[in-house]
């Protein structure tokens, strides 16, 4: 094995790719949530933010193979990162391996990641599927405001997202902070301020994207739209 691949396989080096693909996943949600936020302005605004995106489709396409990379990259070593932890402390504490040196946040990252990306692969093969190749599930049209009314007015696929999103929050809110750790940002006088950035940024983006579904279903069951 290379210099590369030894690095890469070291503890610390896991550590820093887990750190530096969160960062980019954290800024893509920025992005992601503020196209989407257009939904609240309606069928108009929201088409012409995908309309527009259309008009850049090669580059989006270059940022969703990157992406794609980002998250495997992310997900893979997330695993062997947990499993080489559990190898190293194989005897769980008294408590249902609670410890005074981790948060309920931290212990359960494996868990709310494993739930995030069910979600991400139902995500991908409704929203994205029915956008970029095979149009609304009833009649092949690619009107984009339509195709989002059609799966959350269905109450299982709203409540799918909605948990997942509480889920993705406590997942933000111990990843941000963790990346900023790794890449040594943990004196004592900043690192409250980054814990305190973190849990906002986390709240913004579980409440922005988990607001979506509830409002948009309960529209549907009281005949907004
Ligand atoms: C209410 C919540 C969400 C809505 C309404 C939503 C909507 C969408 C839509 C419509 C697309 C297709 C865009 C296009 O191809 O033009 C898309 C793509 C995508 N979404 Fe989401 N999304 C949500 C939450 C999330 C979350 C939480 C994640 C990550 C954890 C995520 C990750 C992605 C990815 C990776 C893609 C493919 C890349 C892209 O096209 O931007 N989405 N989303």
């Amino acid at each position: 094995m290379g210099w590369l691949g030894r690095t890469i396989n070291s503890s610390i080096g896991k550590k820093f790719i887990m750190a530096f693909t969160g960062i980019s996943l954290i800024l893509f949600l920025l992005f992601h949530l503020a196209g989407n936020l257009t939904l609240y302005a309606g069928k108009d605004a929201f088409n012409a933010y995908v309309a527009t995106l259309d008009t850049v489709k090669p580059i989006v396409r270059i940022v969703e193979v990157g992406l794609a990379l980002v998250f495997l990259f992310h997900i893979f070593n997330g695993i062997k990162l947990w499993i080489e932890n559990k190898k190293a402390r194989p005897v769980n504490y008294a408590v249902n391996g609670s410890s005074k040196n981790s948060t309920f946040y931290s212990r359960t990252m494996i868990h709310s990641g494993s739930i995030i990306l069910i979600f991400l692969i139902l995500h991908l093969t409704t929203f994205w599927a029915t956008f970029n190749f095979t149009g609304h599930p009833v009649d092949g049209s690619h009107e984009y405001f339509d195709i989002i009314i059609y799966f959350f007015q269905k109450w299982w696929y709203a409540l799918i997202y909605f948990i997942a999103m509480i889920l993705l929050g406590f997942h933000l809110n111990h990843g941000f902070q963790s990346a900023f750790q790794t890449f040594g940002w943990n004196h004592n006088k900043y690192f409250p301020m980054i814990q305190k950035i973190g849990s906002i940024y986390a709240i913004v983006v579980a409440v922005g994207f988990g607001s979506l579904p509830v409002y948009f279903y309960l529209s549907s069951v009281l005949g907004g739209n």
